[in-house]
């Protein structure tokens, strides 16, 4: 299976025009044998960078958990598929903040799964967690791990809560003995199961993360934002 490099643009840029630039640096990046490159930009932009970009696998930052209907303001699998979004976050602690669920983590990543969009299912522990040692890290993961799918292609990215955009990655060895541990617990009940990891990866640590086969990716998001940053992290697997 390749490994994903994900880019999570987040809420960023800010127009049309830039979001385009952006995107057409990294379709035109010299991607290793191996690796698979997932650009995830704010959904207005989706349709846009796709037709731009034939080539680049594209992704979403989010999806309704509800069918098609009624519901102002959602945006599900259904349209996503058909912008031809391949895989989406679902999950991320940023949504988590504003509320967002288990449950309905789960429900998105069954929604996504049966449009045949590849979830990404976010987990990790914030520093409270943390600073009571691995088991509790383990236990606080399994609750969060119930919301994915059985029987499905998934990724899930483990990115702890205090390494996001802070500065302070975790410990790679670490982070590779926690993918180990989520690839684990998932393999029996799931159809594959890659494990990424986020939280202030950067040209300089990618291939430290990286080279452990049990990290099978990395979720990056500040240095996504930079081309040549993001080109250097595309490049260090
Ligand atoms: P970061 O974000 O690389 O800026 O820490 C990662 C993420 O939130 O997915």
């Amino acid at each position: 299976m390749d490994r994903l490099i994900v880019a999570n643009w987040k809420q960023n840029p800010s127009t049309l025009a830039d979001a385009l630039t952006l995107a057409a640096g990294a379709a035109g990046l010299n991607v290793p044998a191996g690796v698979t490159v997932v650009v995830a930009p704010p959904l207005p932009y989706v349709a846009s960078i796709g037709q731009a970009n034939p080539f680049l696998v594209l992704g979403a930052q989010d999806l309704s958990l509800l069918p098609p209907g009624a519901h102002t303001g959602e945006v599900g699998a259904d349209i996503l598929k058909d912008l031809g979004v391949r895989y989406v976050i679902v999950g991320h602690s940023e949504r988590r903040a504003l509320g967002e669920m288990d449950g309905n983590v789960a429900a998105k990543a069954q929604a996504a799964v049966e449009s045949g969009i590849t979830p990404i299912v976010c987990v990790g522990e914030p520093r409270g967690v943390r600073e009571q040692g691995t088991e509790a890290v383990k236990m606080f993961l399994t609750s969060q791990l119930a919301s994915v799918p059985d029987g499905a292609d998934v990724v899930v990215a483990y990115e702890p809560i205090w390494a996001i955009g802070s500065g302070t990655a975790d410990d790679p060895a670490s982070a590779a003995d926690i993918a180990r541990w989520i690839a684990g617990l998932l393999e029996p009940r799931v159809k594959s199961v890659r494990v990424l990891y986020g939280g202030s990866a950067t040209p300089e640590n990618a291939s430290a993360f990286l080279s452990d086969p049990a990290i099978g990716g990395l979720l990056v998001g500040g240095a996504s934002l930079d081309a040549v940053k993001f080109g250097a992290i595309v490049n260090a697997t």
